[in-house]
């Protein structure tokens, strides 16, 4: 079966990213549609060859056009609204903003890591935080093997993750402008801060690290915390994740049980200085892994560093690849 699939946000960093990852994939696509606010309504994006018309999002959108899959990546307030109302006409929503991802209705999904989620979905499916996909895609064989017990993430992550906005923050900061979207200038700097602060001291994002990893590894009692940085790193996000596991290992074994891994790229080969970057993270799906080396501080601990596209893996391929699920299992 031949579906209709729709982009919700296509004029954006994400959106335009599904673009060129859906024209790698090669889905069973009958009719194709591309959706923003009014304020890009009339522009054209090329697809696969094609050039289609951007059209203004509303509440008849779905059912005038039959949409079978739309994937989101319009904002939060933009699928708060939406979604509910695509999920009512039978379209099956795959969601990249965080407004539905704790809700116990929806699936949180990493494909490499729980797919079988996506059979409860409601019609809403809800794509993770960044940070979170990569870091849950690198944890899944350790969790698998030994059990996690506790998680410490750190996090170094590119001005991609906020958008067109953060990109150009960065690029006009270079050249010695005031930035527009960050709280502070972002080149030649580290920002503490991504999403707001919340009432713990923490900031949002850090606790969507924390309780979307718990989510997707369905374990409520693991315990985490997290330090989420923003970096003058145009593409790919990088991670010092410190695991504590449930039992012991030999540290020759844990490289092999990381490496075996789905979705997985080991680097690590420190003599050769041979370690994941964000520059070669870039354009891939692939989660790098390198720097693993035994905890000495504590009993049964590892230290990663995990790199990998934040628009890619992210964001566009991890919910291309939901909808390459539904279309093979569910259809
Ligand atoms: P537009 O180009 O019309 O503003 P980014 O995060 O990279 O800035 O991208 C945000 C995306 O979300 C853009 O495609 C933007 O479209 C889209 N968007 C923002 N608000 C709405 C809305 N109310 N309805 C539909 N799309 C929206």
């Amino acid at each position: 079966k031949k579906i209709n699939l729709a982009v919700v946000g296509a004029t954006g960093m994400v959106g335009r990213t599904f673009l060129k990852v859906l024209e790698e994939k090669n889905l069973p696509i009958e009719n194709f549609y591309v959706f923003a606010s009014a304020r890009s309504a009339g522009s054209t994006l090329t697809f696969m060859g094609k050039e289609y018309t951007v059209l203004e999002l509303t509440e008849t959108s779905f059912k005038e056009h039959q949409i079978d899959i739309a994937l989101f990546s319009a904002g939060g307030g933009t699928s708060l609204k939406f979604a509910p109302i695509a999920a009512e006409s039978g379209c099956i929503v795959i969601d990249n903003s965080s407004a539905w991802r704790m809700d116990p209705n929806v699936p949180l999904v990493v494909p490499e890591v729980n797919p079988e989620a996506i059979r409860s979905h409601k019609g809403i499916i809800a794509n993770p935080n960044c940070s979170t996909i990569q870091a849950v895609v690198a944890l899944k064989p350790l969790n698998e093997y030994y059990g996690i017990k506790r998680i410490v993430y750190t996090t170094f992550q590119a001005v991609s993750g906020a958008g067109m906005g953060g990109w150009s923050d960065l690029e006009e900061g270079l050249k010695g402008n005031a930035p527009k979207k960050f709280p502070h200038q972002i080149a030649n700097n580290c920002l503490p801060h991504i999403d707001v602060f919340l009432e713990n001291g923490y900031t949002k994002e850090e606790m969507k690290m924390v309780e979307e990893t718990r989510k997707i590894f369905d374990n409520q009692s693991l315990r985490i915390t997290s330090t989420t940085v923003r970096v003058p790193v145009f593409n790919s996000h990088s991670e010092s994740i410190n695991v504590e596991l449930n039992k012991p290992f030999e540290i020759n074994e844990l490289k092999d049980v990381i490496s075996k891994g789905e979705g997985i790229i080991i680097q690590d080969d420190v003599a050769n200085n041979v370690y994941p970057l964000a520059i070669n993270a870039t354009g891939h799906d692939e989660v790098f892994v390198g720097r693993i080396r035994r905890d000495e501080s504590v009993d049964n601990g590892v230290n990663l560093w995990v790199v990998a596209d934040n628009i890619r893996k992210g964001a566009a391929s991890n919910a291309v690849q939901i909808a390459e699920w539904i279309i093979q299992h569910m259809m």
